[in-house]
């Protein structure tokens, strides 16, 4: 069956904590809608012609996020998508006032122990390097929870599938009142 129209008119932002797992669900979420899909980490890698991890050591965090908040705002200059953004780009006022203005931003949430057990299966993440992920997510959680918060949409997950994700995901769109959507 063919996706509702309606829910392809506007780029679908998914914000979220590291090991979330944005760019796994956002990637189904773009096959389901049949729209085109866009990882930020990825897109910063690939204009920086570095990894993430290379950029935070060579040129320091606020070079990241001054290139995450270009690289960010230009993805959203384009044609409806599904974006997976890092999970600090929330965090900037711009980046998130951007979102705001031209998508339909989706906070996925998962517990503390799902977000530990995801992210042990990558080791590339600078903010993670070297230190206890459970205390560094915590307290981030404690951070940026309230931001987070200002998404339009937000998505419980757990362990189980990301296909059961995707399918809440679609629930709350459609149950968008029009107007707001527009
Ligand atoms: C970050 C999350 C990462 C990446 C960078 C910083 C953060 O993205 O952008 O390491 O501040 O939470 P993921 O959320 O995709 O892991």
């Amino acid at each position: 069956m063919s996706p509702d129209p309606a829910l392809r008119e506007r780029t679908i932002a998914l914000v979220g904590l590291m090991g979330v797992g944005k760019s796994t669900i956002g990637r189904r979420l773009a096959a389901a809608l049949e729209l085109p899909f866009r990882d930020a980490d990825h897109e910063i890698e690939k204009a920086a012609g570095c990894s993430i991890a290379e950029i935070f050591a060579e040129r320091g965090e606020e070079e990241f996020r001054a290139g995450e908040r270009r690289v960010i705002a230009r993805l959203l200059e384009e044609g409806p998508h599904v974006l997976a953004t890092g999970g600090g780009a929330f965090m900037n006022p711009k980046t998130r006032s951007l979102i705001k203005d031209r998508a339909i931003s989706v906070w996925l949430k998962a517990d503390l122990d799902v977000l530990v057990r995801r992210v042990s299966r990558k080791d590339t993440r600078p903010l993670l390097a070297g230190r206890d992920s459970r205390q560094v997510l915590q307290q981030l959680m404690n951070e940026r929870y309230p931001v987070y918060a200002e998404s339009d949409i937000v998505i419980e997950t757990d362990d189980g599938p990301a296909a059961a994700a995707v399918d809440a995901i679609m629930g709350a769109l459609a149950s968008r009142p029009r107007a707001a959507v527009d």
